[in-house]
Protein backbone atom coordinates (compact mmCIF):
# COMPACT_ATOMS: atom_id res chain seq x y z
CA UNK A 1 0.00 0.00 0.00
CA UNK A 2 1.47 3.63 -1.12
CA UNK A 3 0.46 6.24 0.93
CA UNK A 4 1.89 10.00 0.49
CA UNK A 5 2.86 12.30 3.17
CA UNK A 6 2.58 15.97 2.27
CA UNK A 7 2.48 19.27 4.45
CA UNK A 8 2.04 22.92 4.48
CA UNK A 9 0.16 24.27 0.94
CA UNK A 10 -0.11 27.73 2.29
CA UNK A 11 -2.63 28.55 -0.19
CA UNK A 12 -4.36 32.05 -0.34
CA UNK A 13 -7.39 33.00 -1.94
CA UNK A 14 -6.33 36.97 -2.04
CA UNK A 15 -3.17 37.66 -0.22
CA UNK A 16 -0.65 35.82 1.53
CA UNK A 17 -0.04 36.60 5.47
CA UNK A 18 3.25 35.45 5.41
CA UNK A 19 5.47 37.62 3.79
CA UNK A 20 7.64 34.22 2.18
CA UNK A 21 5.30 32.34 0.80
CA UNK A 22 5.38 32.01 -3.13
CA UNK A 23 2.59 34.21 -4.78
CA UNK A 24 1.78 31.30 -6.76
CA UNK A 25 1.77 28.95 -4.09
CA UNK A 26 -2.27 27.32 -5.11
CA UNK A 27 -0.12 26.39 -8.65
CA UNK A 28 2.87 24.84 -6.23
CA UNK A 29 -0.36 23.10 -4.66
CA UNK A 30 -1.76 21.59 -7.49
CA UNK A 31 1.46 20.73 -9.11
CA UNK A 32 2.03 18.10 -5.94
CA UNK A 33 -1.80 17.26 -6.19
CA UNK A 34 -1.61 16.14 -9.77
CA UNK A 35 1.62 14.62 -9.21
CA UNK A 36 -0.37 12.34 -6.43
CA UNK A 37 -3.24 11.75 -8.40
CA UNK A 38 -1.19 10.50 -11.34
CA UNK A 39 1.14 8.45 -9.73
CA UNK A 40 1.57 4.91 -10.38
CA UNK A 41 0.72 2.32 -8.92
CA UNK A 42 -2.22 4.33 -7.05
CA UNK A 43 -1.05 6.25 -3.74
CA UNK A 44 -4.76 5.12 -1.99
CA UNK A 45 -4.16 7.56 1.02
CA UNK A 46 -3.11 10.92 2.00
CA UNK A 47 -1.40 11.89 5.18
CA UNK A 48 -2.14 16.18 4.85
CA UNK A 49 0.17 17.76 8.46
CA UNK A 50 -1.08 21.03 7.97
CA UNK A 51 -0.86 24.88 7.06
CA UNK A 52 -3.25 24.17 4.76
CA UNK A 53 -4.14 27.39 4.10
CA UNK A 54 -2.04 30.31 4.65
CA UNK A 55 -4.98 32.49 6.05
CA UNK A 56 -7.68 30.37 7.46
CA UNK A 57 -10.60 32.16 5.71
CA UNK A 58 -13.49 30.74 3.96
CA UNK A 59 -12.40 31.35 0.44
CA UNK A 60 -8.76 30.07 1.47
CA UNK A 61 -10.86 26.72 2.58
CA UNK A 62 -12.79 26.91 -1.17
CA UNK A 63 -9.83 27.71 -3.00
CA UNK A 64 -7.95 24.41 -1.13
CA UNK A 65 -11.43 22.37 -1.65
CA UNK A 66 -10.61 23.00 -5.45
CA UNK A 67 -7.07 22.19 -5.33
CA UNK A 68 -7.71 18.65 -3.70
CA UNK A 69 -10.50 18.16 -6.24
CA UNK A 70 -8.94 15.42 -8.48
CA UNK A 71 -8.11 13.26 -5.33
CA UNK A 72 -10.59 10.39 -5.05
CA UNK A 73 -8.91 8.84 -2.09
CA UNK A 74 -9.11 9.40 1.59
CA UNK A 75 -6.96 12.43 3.02
CA UNK A 76 -6.73 12.71 6.58
CA UNK A 77 -5.96 16.43 8.32
CA UNK A 78 -4.45 18.46 10.60
CA UNK A 79 -4.62 21.89 11.08
CA UNK A 80 -1.67 23.69 11.33
CA UNK A 81 -1.09 27.38 12.80
CA UNK A 82 -1.85 29.38 9.99
CA UNK A 83 -5.28 27.38 9.70
CA UNK A 84 -8.47 28.60 11.36
CA UNK A 85 -10.64 26.03 13.30
CA UNK A 86 -14.19 27.03 11.70
CA UNK A 87 -13.33 26.86 8.24
CA UNK A 88 -11.10 23.71 8.58
CA UNK A 89 -14.11 21.95 10.65
CA UNK A 90 -16.27 23.10 8.43
CA UNK A 91 -14.52 21.87 4.98
CA UNK A 92 -13.79 18.15 6.55
CA UNK A 93 -16.71 17.75 8.86
CA UNK A 94 -18.44 15.37 6.42
CA UNK A 95 -15.17 13.55 5.82
CA UNK A 96 -13.37 12.86 9.25
CA UNK A 97 -14.84 12.24 12.76
CA UNK A 98 -13.72 14.94 14.28
CA UNK A 99 -14.07 14.64 18.38
CA UNK A 100 -16.65 17.47 19.88
CA UNK A 101 -15.76 20.53 21.19
CA UNK A 102 -13.10 23.03 20.49
CA UNK A 103 -10.40 20.89 19.19
CA UNK A 104 -10.14 19.06 16.07
CA UNK A 105 -8.74 15.88 16.73
CA UNK A 106 -10.44 12.39 15.63
CA UNK A 107 -9.22 8.43 15.57
CA UNK A 108 -9.59 7.22 11.81
CA UNK A 109 -8.91 4.01 10.06
CA UNK A 110 -7.47 3.66 6.78
CA UNK A 111 -7.01 -0.68 6.31
CA UNK A 112 -5.00 -1.89 9.11
CA UNK A 113 -3.89 1.77 10.19
CA UNK A 114 -5.38 3.51 13.08
CA UNK A 115 -4.83 7.08 12.36
CA UNK A 116 -4.43 9.60 15.68
CA UNK A 117 -4.87 13.31 14.53
CA UNK A 118 -3.95 15.65 16.76
CA UNK A 119 -4.85 19.23 16.53
CA UNK A 120 -1.54 21.28 17.99
CA UNK A 121 -3.30 24.53 16.72
CA UNK A 122 -2.42 27.36 19.69
CA UNK A 123 -4.39 30.83 18.62
CA UNK A 124 -2.81 33.06 17.48
CA UNK A 125 0.84 31.66 18.20
CA UNK A 126 3.41 30.41 16.00
CA UNK A 127 4.62 27.51 18.13
CA UNK A 128 2.86 24.57 18.88
CA UNK A 129 0.70 23.05 22.37
CA UNK A 130 -1.16 20.12 23.78
CA UNK A 131 -3.91 21.07 26.15
CA UNK A 132 -4.40 18.34 29.28
CA UNK A 133 -7.18 17.71 27.18
CA UNK A 134 -5.67 16.78 24.47
CA UNK A 135 -3.32 14.81 26.19
CA UNK A 136 -6.08 13.03 28.31
CA UNK A 137 -7.68 11.98 25.25
CA UNK A 138 -4.12 10.54 23.55
CA UNK A 139 -3.45 8.72 26.62
CA UNK A 140 -7.19 6.95 26.18
CA UNK A 141 -6.13 6.02 23.17
CA UNK A 142 -2.21 4.76 23.64
CA UNK A 143 -2.90 3.20 26.72
CA UNK A 144 -4.30 -0.16 25.41
CA UNK A 145 -1.28 -2.23 23.55
CA UNK A 146 -1.85 -2.45 20.10
CA UNK A 147 -0.60 -4.64 17.28
CA UNK A 148 -1.77 -2.36 14.43
CA UNK A 149 0.28 0.00 12.98
CA UNK A 150 -0.65 3.63 14.96
CA UNK A 151 -0.05 7.12 12.78
CA UNK A 152 -0.08 10.01 15.13
CA UNK A 153 -0.72 13.26 12.73
CA UNK A 154 0.31 16.71 14.35
CA UNK A 155 1.47 19.97 12.58
CA UNK A 156 4.16 20.88 15.08
CA UNK A 157 7.01 18.10 15.85
CA UNK A 158 7.52 17.38 19.12
CA UNK A 159 10.56 15.29 18.12
CA UNK A 160 13.55 17.75 17.12
CA UNK A 161 14.92 18.68 13.42
CA UNK A 162 17.88 20.01 15.39
CA UNK A 163 17.37 23.64 13.29
CA UNK A 164 17.60 24.95 16.67
CA UNK A 165 15.46 28.32 15.67
CA UNK A 166 13.01 26.21 14.44
CA UNK A 167 12.51 23.59 17.26
CA UNK A 168 11.83 26.88 19.29
CA UNK A 169 8.59 27.09 17.12
CA UNK A 170 7.58 23.34 17.69
CA UNK A 171 5.76 21.82 20.18
CA UNK A 172 6.24 23.68 23.30
CA UNK A 173 3.48 23.06 25.82
CA UNK A 174 2.83 19.16 27.11
CA UNK A 175 5.79 17.96 24.83
CA UNK A 176 7.36 16.22 28.10
CA UNK A 177 3.94 14.70 28.81
CA UNK A 178 3.21 13.81 24.73
CA UNK A 179 7.04 12.05 24.95
CA UNK A 180 6.17 9.77 27.97
CA UNK A 181 2.84 8.90 26.48
CA UNK A 182 4.23 7.65 23.25
CA UNK A 183 7.17 6.33 24.80
CA UNK A 184 5.23 4.29 27.17
CA UNK A 185 2.74 3.05 23.49
CA UNK A 186 2.88 -0.80 23.39
CA UNK A 187 2.71 -1.32 19.96
CA UNK A 188 4.04 -0.03 16.54
CA UNK A 189 3.85 3.91 16.24
CA UNK A 190 5.18 6.34 13.73
CA UNK A 191 4.77 10.23 13.89
CA UNK A 192 4.33 12.57 10.95
CA UNK A 193 4.44 16.38 11.38
CA UNK A 194 5.00 19.59 9.33
CA UNK A 195 5.73 23.23 10.26
CA UNK A 196 9.40 22.76 9.75
CA UNK A 197 9.22 23.51 5.54
CA UNK A 198 12.39 21.54 5.17
CA UNK A 199 11.76 17.59 4.59
CA UNK A 200 13.58 15.43 6.99
CA UNK A 201 13.06 11.64 8.81
CA UNK A 202 14.29 10.86 12.25
CA UNK A 203 14.27 8.56 14.90
CA UNK A 204 13.32 9.53 18.48
CA UNK A 205 13.18 7.42 21.29
CA UNK A 206 13.51 4.60 18.54
CA UNK A 207 10.48 6.03 17.07
CA UNK A 208 10.32 6.65 13.41
CA UNK A 209 9.01 10.26 12.84
CA UNK A 210 9.00 12.45 9.31
CA UNK A 211 8.60 16.35 8.36
CA UNK A 212 7.05 16.57 5.04
CA UNK A 213 8.36 19.74 2.29
CA UNK A 214 6.09 22.32 2.28
CA UNK A 215 5.85 23.75 -1.43
CA UNK A 216 5.20 27.47 -0.39
CA UNK A 217 8.10 28.23 0.97
CA UNK A 218 11.52 25.94 2.11
CA UNK A 219 14.00 26.45 4.57
CA UNK A 220 17.25 26.35 4.38
CA UNK A 221 19.37 23.29 5.92
CA UNK A 222 21.12 25.17 9.17
CA UNK A 223 22.54 22.81 12.14
CA UNK A 224 24.52 25.53 13.94
CA UNK A 225 22.76 25.82 17.12
CA UNK A 226 23.53 29.77 16.96
CA UNK A 227 21.97 30.01 14.27
CA UNK A 228 18.93 32.41 13.65
CA UNK A 229 16.03 31.57 12.42
CA UNK A 230 17.06 30.03 8.72
CA UNK A 231 16.96 31.88 5.29
CA UNK A 232 14.74 30.65 2.82
CA UNK A 233 16.36 28.62 -0.29
CA UNK A 234 15.01 27.25 -3.90
CA UNK A 235 16.13 23.41 -3.53
CA UNK A 236 13.77 21.08 -5.32
CA UNK A 237 10.69 20.62 -3.27
CA UNK A 238 9.84 16.73 -2.42
CA UNK A 239 7.07 14.89 -0.45
CA UNK A 240 7.19 11.67 1.06
CA UNK A 241 5.60 8.23 -0.27
CA UNK A 242 5.41 5.38 2.01
CA UNK A 243 4.95 1.88 0.99
CA UNK A 244 3.71 0.26 3.70
CA UNK A 245 3.90 -3.66 3.68
CA UNK A 246 2.88 -4.18 7.35
CA UNK A 247 2.88 -2.90 10.82
CA UNK A 248 6.97 -3.58 10.80
CA UNK A 249 8.05 -3.06 7.69
CA UNK A 250 7.80 0.37 5.63
CA UNK A 251 9.73 2.15 2.90
CA UNK A 252 9.97 5.98 2.71
CA UNK A 253 10.58 7.06 -1.08
CA UNK A 254 11.41 10.81 -1.55
CA UNK A 255 9.14 12.15 -4.33
CA UNK A 256 10.33 15.43 -6.05
CA UNK A 257 7.87 17.49 -8.12
CA UNK A 258 9.26 20.79 -9.74
CA UNK A 259 7.09 23.84 -9.24
FE1 LIG B 1 3.87 26.21 7.47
Amino acid sequence: MLIAHISDFHVFAHAAETSIVRADAADAARKVIADIATFTPKIEAIMFTGDLTDGGSSEDYALLGDILAPINVPIFVVPGNHDKRAGFRAMFDDKLPFEPGHFLNYEARFKDIRILALDTLLDGQVHGALSEVQLSWLEEKLVAPSKDLTLILMHHPAFPSTIAPLDHMALQDGRDTFERLIVNHQGPLRILSGHIHRPFQTLWNGIFCAVSGGPAFQHALTLDPAAAEPTTVTEPYAYFIHRISDERNVSIHTRYVEL
